[in-house]
């Protein structure tokens, strides 16, 4: 696939086939993660996968409860809401299944410091934006191979408790879950808010 194919086709996707993904395919995926830009030339990242039932159920069984309490008023929005709360709407209730139903969920640690978590410029979070590079990859590799990725970001403690439980080192953080299957035919299409690069460059000044 293209580049800017797999770039305009990349969706978030909250509902998967019951179909599993061959080994290989995952490493090719894992491997385009890899190849990101890192800030500090260490490729500090390190990747737990989950695709036994009972390891998802261990690990993802944070979720649940923080998304419970918002979906009774989720369920109104959905009817009359902006763009992005028809977003919410569709995407809370998801937050487990998208997770547990994907054959694989690929948990993506970067090496954290003390600048991350008391950061005093934006360079602090450069071990975060490497991260985010790495998982973008992951996202459009993905989609060159057919494939489809969901992601929830940790809310709270979730992130660490998740991070006990797979044994993760201390100095590692989570910054999302990435499910990674085949989309369902019958998903949910999310309205989006587009933009063209006409509407939003500054040539010289803003
Ligand atoms: C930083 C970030 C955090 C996000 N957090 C969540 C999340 O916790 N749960 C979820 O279902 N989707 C999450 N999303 C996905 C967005 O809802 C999705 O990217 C957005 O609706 C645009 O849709 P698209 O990715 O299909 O273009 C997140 C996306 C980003 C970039």
């Amino acid at each position: 696939m293209e580049l800017y194919d797999a770039i305009s086709k990349r969706r978030i996707t909250r509902d998967f086939q019951d179909k599993t993904v061959p080994e290989e395919v995952l490493e090719r995926i894992i491997n385009a993660g890899l190849q990101a830009p890192t800030h500090d030339h260490l490729r500090n990242w390190e990747f737990v996968i989950l695709k036994d039932k009972q390891d998802k159920k261990k690990a993802l069984q944070f979720i649940k409860k923080g998304v419970e309490p918002q979906l009774e008023i989720l369920k109104q929005i959905l009817v009359n809401g902006t763009a992005q709360q028809k977003m919410y709407a569709v995407a809370m209730p998801r937050q487990y299944s998208m997770l547990y139903n994907a054959p694989y969920v690929i948990l993506p640690f970067f090496k954290s410091n003390f600048g991350v978590m008391h950061p005093t410029s934006v360079s602090s979070l450069n071990p975060i934006s490497s991260i985010w590079c790495v998982i973008e990859n992951i996202f459009l590799a993905a989609t060159a191979e057919g494939l489809a990725c969901s992601m929830r970001i940790p809310v709270g403690e979730e992130g660490q408790k998740v991070a006990n439980i797979v044994e993760a080192p201390e100095d590692y953080l989570l910054p999302c879950y990435i499910g990674l299957g085949y989309a369902a035919d019958n998903e949910p299409l999310v309205e989006q808010i587009e933009y063209t690069a006409k509407q939003k460059i500054h040539f010289g000044k803003w």
